[in-house]
């Protein structure tokens, strides 16, 4: 029996009892529904709430790089195939679909909680290009005092750029490392040296931005050496974010093939899964602590806010070729084909192609599955939210993930141990199951029955 926190549908001993007689209810001059829930469930501790301007995200998406990473699977096309035409080109439209999709979704007037170029690598844009995006979201949106995130890798950050960087009140600055070792690195085609990789991290800590590293922990030529070198690396740079990868191996990268072939080897799952082990125990030593399953936070104070709310389910605009974001119900993507973008976008056309309607039943699981990869999971906020108590709805659930040492449940929260750190998606996966049970759907498909 599902347990409904405040249910307005149930009777008071004020309900007008619905008059019924042998099959045939009568008609009744008192049990006329005018709203629901009913005018006696209506408070003034619940004004504020709606009045409260709802919080917005941005993304803006940049798919270019200096080579292709033999891991990567993002969007990206590297300089080779792309004169810097073209990328003036691309800006271009970028800033054309920021003022379309401000104006389409009436969106001028929301507060943006954060903004996050991601990449490909943003940091290749020439600081004009830069300058043209940055002038481009104040015109249309309110920046206010978003948290303003860039990422980059390290050869592409110069003192020029970290400058329109700084003057553009960025506050967050995220290098993908990958390894320290260049014996790791230069295998996948990049060429940062060690030396440029912290020369990039000091030059990205000058701006007085908050600075976040990304290691990946899978690489072949991974050592327990190696890696045992580049987290102890990481934590001497001093920055305030780490973020350490499980390596993903996607069909569209190089790595994929080469595996494949048995052209490169990869570690195991079970060396990967030491590495990370080792990587969160020493974190956590540093005083490293887990604001999301794969970022750490030095003393726990820098949070990804960008991830945070997104996560929690506030909407997420995203811009530029193969972004996707969230708006209410609706989740999209846009095309994956710059030409293709720019045509639509030049021609006044959002370059939306694909796109998802969630039901209310899957933005329920949608908090349980994402909110748990923000380590603590608030049980309390979910009922609020959804009017289910997810501690009794998932108990067997629940209780088996204590006992196998994924969670920990107190009154406010599920929270993942040290050791469910490493497995967030196995629990959001268990309890999204549990969910879909209860309501008679299958798990891994849409949901057909709601509660
Ligand atoms: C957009 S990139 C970061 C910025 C810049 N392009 C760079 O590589 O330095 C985002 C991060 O995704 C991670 N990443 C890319 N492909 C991955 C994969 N196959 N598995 C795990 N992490 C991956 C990398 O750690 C990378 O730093
Ligand atoms: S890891 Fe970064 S630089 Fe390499 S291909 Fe992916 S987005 Fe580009």
């Amino acid at each position: 029996m599902l347990d409904i926190v405040n249910d307005p549908t149930q009777a008071t001993p004020k309900d007008p009892e619905p008059a019924h007689g042998a099959g045939q209810p009568e008609l009744s001059r008192k049990g006329f529904i005018i709203t629901y829930p009913m005018f006696r469930y209506w408070n003034k501790d619940a004004v504020g709430e709606g009045l409260k301007p709802r919080p917005l995200n941005l993304y803006v998406h940049t798919p270019y790089c200096i080579q292709r990473c033999a891991y990567c699977y993002f969007k990206t096309t590297t300089l080779k195939d792309n004169r810097l035409q073209e990328i003036d080109q691309y800006v271009s439209s970028v800033c054309k679909e920021i003022a379309l999709v401000a104006q389409h979704y009436d969106l001028k007037n929301r507060p943006i909680e954060t903004v996050y170029f991601g990449g490909g690598t943003p940091t290749l844009l020439t600081e004009e290009n830069i300058d043209r995006l940055f002038a481009a979201l104040r015109e249309s949106f309110t920046l206010g005092d978003a948290q303003i995130t860039f990422e980059g890798e390290p050869v592409t950050l110069t003192e020029r750029k970290a400058a329109v960087l700084k003057r553009n009140n960025v506050k967050r600055i995220s290098l993908g490392i990958q390894s320290f070792k260049e014996e790791v690195v230069f295998q996948t085609g990049r060429r940062d040296t060690e030396e440029q990789t912290m020369k990039a991290i000091a030059l990205a800590k000058s701006t007085g931005a908050e600075v976040n590293i990304d290691l990946i922990s899978g690489l072949p030529g991974e050592t327990p050496e190696y890696w045992a070198y580049s987290v102890q690396r990481a934590l001497e740079a001093d920055v305030h974010n780490i973020t350490i990868y499980k390596l993903e191996l996607y069909a569209n990268t190089p790595y994929y093939s080469a595996e494949k072939k048995k052209e490169v080897t990869l570690p195991s799952e079970e060396e990967e899964l030491e590495f990370i082990k080792y990587a969160v125990a020493e974190l956590k030593a540093h005083d490293y602590q887990p604001v999301n399953t794969f970022t750490f936070s030095k003393g726990g104070a820098h949070d990804q806010l960008n991830t945070r709310s997104k996560w929690l389910g506030n909407d997420n605009c995203a811009v530029g070729v193969s972004a996707f974001g969230s708006l209410g119900r609706w989740n999209y993507q846009n095309t994956n084909d710059i030409n293709g973008y720019s045509e639509m976008v030049e021609g006044g056309r959002l370059p939306v192609v694909r796109g998802y309607n969630c039901t209310s039943f899957d933005l329920m699981v949608r908090d349980v599955v994402m909110g748990i990869k923000l380590v603590h999971l608030d049980h309390v906020r979910f009922r609020e939210k959804h009017g289910f108590d997810l501690t009794k709805i998932c108990a067997d659930e629940l209780s088996q993930l204590q006992e196998d040492g994924f969670v920990t449940l107190d009154d406010k929260n599920v929270s993942l141990t040290d050791h469910g750190i490493l497995f967030g998606d196995y629990v959001g996966r268990i309890l999204e199951g549990s969910l879909k049970k209860l309501s008679g759907a299958s798990t891994g498909s849409r949901a057909r029955v709601l509660f």
